[in-house]
């Protein structure tokens, strides 16, 4: 056990034993340890974040102690929004404070996304506006998060999001710029970065979280980061310059509306990146608010002939399948099966299944080379007798045995 998962004394935290029994860890951050607790009186569930104010040799750090009474002031004010997480008690002791939240059982956002790859459009347009939404709160009250990312974002049992972890979080005024370094490399702005090579540079404001909502966006609709390298200084790089593509297959089926804002949201210079407001108001969000209104209309006739339209509209949409979708063949499915995006997102779930983490990190990584049916030995092995053959054509070679099929070995040897 590491010294941040050991439980806080009980003779130092009797409030906190007294009213609750910590139970198993759920999630560790850089200076916590969140655990399920159970509240005594009520046999309710919560959620407690530990956080240890002690370092190695046992000095408390008062930094950490202000950093955490910030956190615990904006978490207060922020409090009854149904996109920010709840706080519901907090306990201090000389060497470290629980804070008490709601349980968010479907854990972070990130380990769902990691299970299930990528999200469609809908599941996409259903999170970025209650994240948007949260976010757009936020700005209203002058609070930045300044550490956006799936790993922040909980999700409930109806996987409903709740933006978490406010230790990064800072009230700004108006015209008030900041400078300082904060958050996680693939999620940091560009004016951010910028700020740490130009030190003449302005600062950055509230724009710094809309960019975080770009790279999120970006994510679940691919199942891959817009900027990663494996090499961090060119992923900075690429962060500043804007660099970043929308490759195929993966973006083939993605809508232009969808494209649009991620566009929006990934753009450079934060005077013309959309605000929260104005990302809420992209037509990207108005097709789900049409979609929504007719599903709750009450029952009427309007209403049923409206339905008679959409019936008319979706059996055009069956009988024009058949010319707007591929015929899955057989033999492509046994020979390239990544090309078939069904198949596609069998062999990414697979992946996570067999690795336990996402197999392809960028554009250049192939994650289909794991399951193509050919070994890339017995690849290596066709190419070279297709080379040898040509040479034989013209002379040069012979085979002494040649027998691919059965796994044997290519031999040739020069013409004597
Ligand atoms: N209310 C909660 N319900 C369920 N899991 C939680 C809850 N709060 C935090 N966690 C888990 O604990 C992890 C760390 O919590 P977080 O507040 O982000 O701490 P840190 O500031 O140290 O990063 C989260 O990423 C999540 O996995
Ligand atoms: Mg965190």
């Amino acid at each position: 056990m590491t010294k941040d998962e050991e439980l806080p004394d009980v003779t130092t935290a009797r409030e906190f034993y007294a009213k609750y029994v910590p139970k198993e860890i759920l999630g560790k951050g850089v200076s916590s340890c969140v655990r399920r607790c159970v509240h005594k009186q009520s046999n309710r569930e919560y959620a407690v974040k530990i956080i240890d104010l002690t370092d190695q040799n046992n000095k408390i750090s008062e930094e950490l102690r202000s950093v955490t009474h910030n956190e615990i002031n904006i978490l207060k004010e922020v409090s009854g929004h149904a996109h920010i997480i709840e706080l519901v008690d907090v306990f201090e002791t000389d060497a470290s404070i629980f804070l008490v939240f709601e349980l968010l059982r479907k854990g972070e956002l990130f380990d769902y996304l990691t299970k299930v790859v990528k999200f469609g459009e809908k599941q996409t347009r259903f999170t970025m506006r209650s994240l948007l939404e949260a976010i757009a709160y936020l700005h209203s009250q002058n609070i930045i998060h300044r550490d956006l990312k799936p790993e922040n974002i909980l999700l409930d049992d109806k996987l409903q999001l709740h933006l978490s972890d406010f230790g990064f979080s800072v009230r700004i005024e108006d015209g008030q710029y900041f400078k300082d370094l904060y958050g996680t490399p693939g999620y940091m702005s560009p004016e951010m970065l910028k700020c740490t090579v130009d030190e003449y540079h302005e600062g950055y404001g509230k724009e710094i979280d809309m960019w975080a909502c770009g790279v999120i966006m970006y994510t679940l609709l691919a199942g891959v980061p817009p900027f990663w390298h494996r090499r961090q200084i060119i992923m900075l790089r690429r962060i500043m310059e804007g660099e970043y593509t929308f490759p195929s297959p993966d973006w083939d089926d993605v809508s232009e509306s969808a494209k649009d804002l991620v566009v929006k949201m990934l753009e450079v210079d934060p005077s013309r990146r959309l605000t929260a407001k104005q990302a809420l108001a992209h037509p990207f969000f108005q097709q789900v608010d049409e979609a929504e209104r007719f599903c709750v209309k009450p029952f009427n006739a309007r209403r049923k002939f409206r339905v008679a339209v959409h019936t008319v509209m979706s059996a055009n949409r069956i009988s024009s399948l058949a010319s707007r979708h591929r015929m899955l063949k057989f033999s492509s499915a046994c020979h390239d099966p990544y090309s078939i995006k069904s198949l596609r997102r069998v062999i990414d779930a697979s992946a996570f299944r067999i690795y336990g983490h996402w197999v392809k990190k960028s554009a250049d990584q192939n994650r289909a080379a794991l399951f193509e049916n050919t070994s890339r030995a017995e690849q290596l092995r066709l190419s070279e007798i297709e080379q040898a053959a040509s040479m034989l054509i013209d002379g040069d070679m012979v085979f002494n045995s040649l027998t691919p099929s059965a796994g044997g070995s290519l031999i040739a040897q020069a013409a004597s």
